[in-house]
């Protein structure tokens, strides 16, 4: 198996580019998906041997028309670009801004699989990660727990858009578990990137959360799908 084959999109940086460096790293060849062709190269030239770039803009059609021409088999995909603007409240949100965020967040995970899909039915392990985020647990939204507190609804447009992502995860994953597909989602924890400055402050390593990315997306047969676990494998509540 030491010829599969990868697609992280949005890993020009941030935590998909660990999940890309760290699928490498297990031999597989790994296309660094990348909306901007000089940001994608040049992570390509940082992660090294097994890397490979693949412009890929998860809203534009045409250019996932383009990505798909240029992979004959998919192992693993990996969707997790995304995109956060606020932390404003539902009724203070702009629509726009749910529609920005749910064109990235949800269509763009949408319009990526079944793009893939043909090129992941080609391998005989197909495995789809989506990278979701705890904040979307609708159980954690409304029970007290150490990192969301009961009523504070704030990142409205960003945190319905990746429960809407954890609902797309279940019934991928329902509708492809015949072909041998494993579809989970990942919460992969505060980590200090771009898209989230304030976990900066917290120190969040993006490299221990890329190492949850990659546990789903090399899951045995018998290794669970539809469910939404926390980097570290603990099952998160939907
Ligand atoms: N950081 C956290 O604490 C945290 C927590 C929970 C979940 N997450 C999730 O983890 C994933 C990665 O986020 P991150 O924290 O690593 O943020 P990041 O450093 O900002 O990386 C986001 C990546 O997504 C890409 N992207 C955005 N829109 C895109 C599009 N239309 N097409 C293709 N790529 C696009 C960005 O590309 P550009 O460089 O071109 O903008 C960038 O490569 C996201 O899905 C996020 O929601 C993060």
């Amino acid at each position: 198996m030491n010829d599969r084959t990868a697609l992280v999109t949005g890993a020009n940086k941030g935590i998909g580019k660990q999940i890309a460096r760290l699928l490498a790293a297990e031999g597989l060849t790994v296309y660094v998906g990348s909306r901007d062709a000089g940001r994608g190269q040049q992570a390509v030239e940082e992660i090294g041997a097994g890397a490979r770039p693949l412009v890929l803009d998860v809203r534009d059609p045409d250019g996932i028309v383009r990505a798909v021409a240029q992979v004959e088999r998919l192992d693993v995909l990996v969707n997790n670009a995304g995109v956060s603007e606020s932390l404003a409240l539902p009724a203070e949100t702009d629509i726009e801004e749910f529609r920005r965020t749910y064109e990235t967040n949800v269509f763009g995970v949408v319009a990526v699989t079944n793009a893939f899909l043909p090129a992941l039915r080609r391998s005989p392990r197909p495995r789809i990660v989506n990278i979701s985020s705890g904040t979307a647990s609708l159980t954690w939204s409304t029970n007290p727990n150490p990192q969301f507190t009961p009523g504070s609804g704030g990142a409205a447009a960003y945190r319905s858009s990746k429960a809407a992502l954890n609902a797309l995860t279940v019934l991928y994953a329902q509708t492809l578990a015949e072909d041998g597909f494993k579809v989970n989602a990942l919460a992969p924890g505060l980590r200090a990137t771009d898209l989230n400055p304030r976990a900066a402050a917290a120190g969040g390593d993006p490299a221990e959360a890329a190492q949850g990315a990659v546990r789903l997306a090399l899951l045995p047969d018998d290794g669970p799908t539809g469910g939404f676990f926390s980097w570290d494998g603990t099952p998160v509540p939907w």
